[in-house]
């Protein structure tokens, strides 16, 4: 068992990383939330009929009363509409300020659940259960959590921190290949801003198997990196936009494909490799940078190139949150294990990714 603890002032949580670990929810939630008699435990249609059943039965034997909501799985439902129904459920089901959330399923479902957390009764304790790589290694940390507005992804949404971040390794095992590609390739990330030791270590194991026979150490070194990203820039005008490596141009084709044609993993990855070539470009990024990311993502079952349209570049850039008037500010590499925020014209940003991107 690995544990991790993000220690924000009044706020510190642990996150735990074990091996049939859901079994064990009940306990670790207990001493977690010691004045909760109700937990209101949300999942969605994929994760019920796999995980629901266990988690639920540990709830409860630890002495909870435990109510369940779950809703159709996909990035559609984390919409306002499924947002106010939580809410009614929970009043529904008497839930208190001193009773908890527990979010139990994916990004989706954290993020939705964690919002619905943060703004019930102006703020109840949530504890988060991830069962997706890309949740484990960056959703389910942090504190970010939000609905998708129909001018955007997360566009309403707050900085609230769960009380807990329980992680199952074995989860992973029900995941498809892509979708674990996916999750992969926020784990790559943290090794191309962060730590080439860990970059390295990813290189040297190209299949989903030999990631999976060492899952423990590379979820506990990407939390570890979040973690400590999230306490020096809680509230994300730092070094947390790091983490945006890879995701203004993964933006353009996530909204290129309408959000299904591309998963955010998919897109992130070939967004790392466009970012890799502007910094070559810039004179920021060591040559040999966009290769090796190139590889490493080629190798784990992930597209390197992804062709958006320029029209729809154009547009991505304009909707970046990292964006202030004419400025946005991109996140390039030095080297492998060495990122910096780089503040340029949208324009100047245009005319390079148009030179490297072509229209
Ligand atoms: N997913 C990026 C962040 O948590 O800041």
């Amino acid at each position: 068992m690995k544990t991790l603890t993000v220690a924000l002032p009044g706020r510190a949580y642990d996150i735990r990383i074990e091996r049939g670990l859901l079994e064990k929810a009940g306990e670790a939630v207990r001493e977690a939330c010691p004045k909760a008699k109700r937990l209101f435990v949300v999942t969605d249609s994929n994760v019920l009929p796999l995980y629901l059943g266990r988690v639920a039965d540990s709830l409860k034997k630890a002495g909870f009363q435990v109510i369940c909501h779950s809703f159709a799985a996909g990035e559609k439902a984390k919409c306002a509409e499924n947002l106010v129904a939580l809410w009614e459920k929970m009043m529904a089901a008497g839930l208190t300020r001193t009773d908890g959330v527990v979010a139990l399923g994916g990004g989706v479902v954290g993020d939705l659940a964690g919002f619905a957390a943060a703004t019930i009764l102006r703020g109840v304790d949530y504890i988060q259960i991830p069962t997706t790589l890309l949740a484990q290694v960056d959703s389910s940390v942090g504190g970010k959590v939000a609905i998708d507005l129909q001018a955007g992804k997360n566009l309403a949404g707050a900085f609230w921190q769960p009380k807990l971040v329980l992680m199952d390794p074995d989860t992973l095992d029900t995941l498809t290949d892509a979708t674990f590609s996916g999750g992969m390739a926020e784990v790559i990330k943290y090794g191309c801003i962060w730590d080439k030791n860990f970059f390295d270590f990813l290189a040297a194991r190209p299949s989903r198997a030999q990631i999976m026979a060492d899952i423990e150490h590379v979820l506990y070194t990407c939390c570890d990196v979040k973690r400590q990203v999230v306490e020096e820039d809680e509230r994300d005008t730092g070094k947390r936009m790091l983490l945006n490596f890879g995701h203004t141009v993964g933006h353009a084709f996530e909204l290129a494909g309408h959000y299904t044609e591309w998963s955010h993993g998919e897109a992130v990855a070939a967004g790392m490799c466009v970012a890799a070539r502007l910094g070559v470009a810039l004179g920021v990024t060591d040559t040999a940078v966009p290769q090796d990311i190139l590889n490493v993502a080629a190798s784990l079952g992930l597209p390197t190139h992804i062709d958006c349209g320029w029209e729809t570049m154009v547009q991505a850039v304009g909707l970046d949150k990292k964006r202030t008037g004419d400025d946005i500010t991109m996140i390039l590499l030095e080297r492998i294990g060495k990122a910096k925020p780089v503040k340029m014209k949208k324009d100047v940003l245009l005319e390079h990714l148009n030179a490297i991107y072509g229209r």
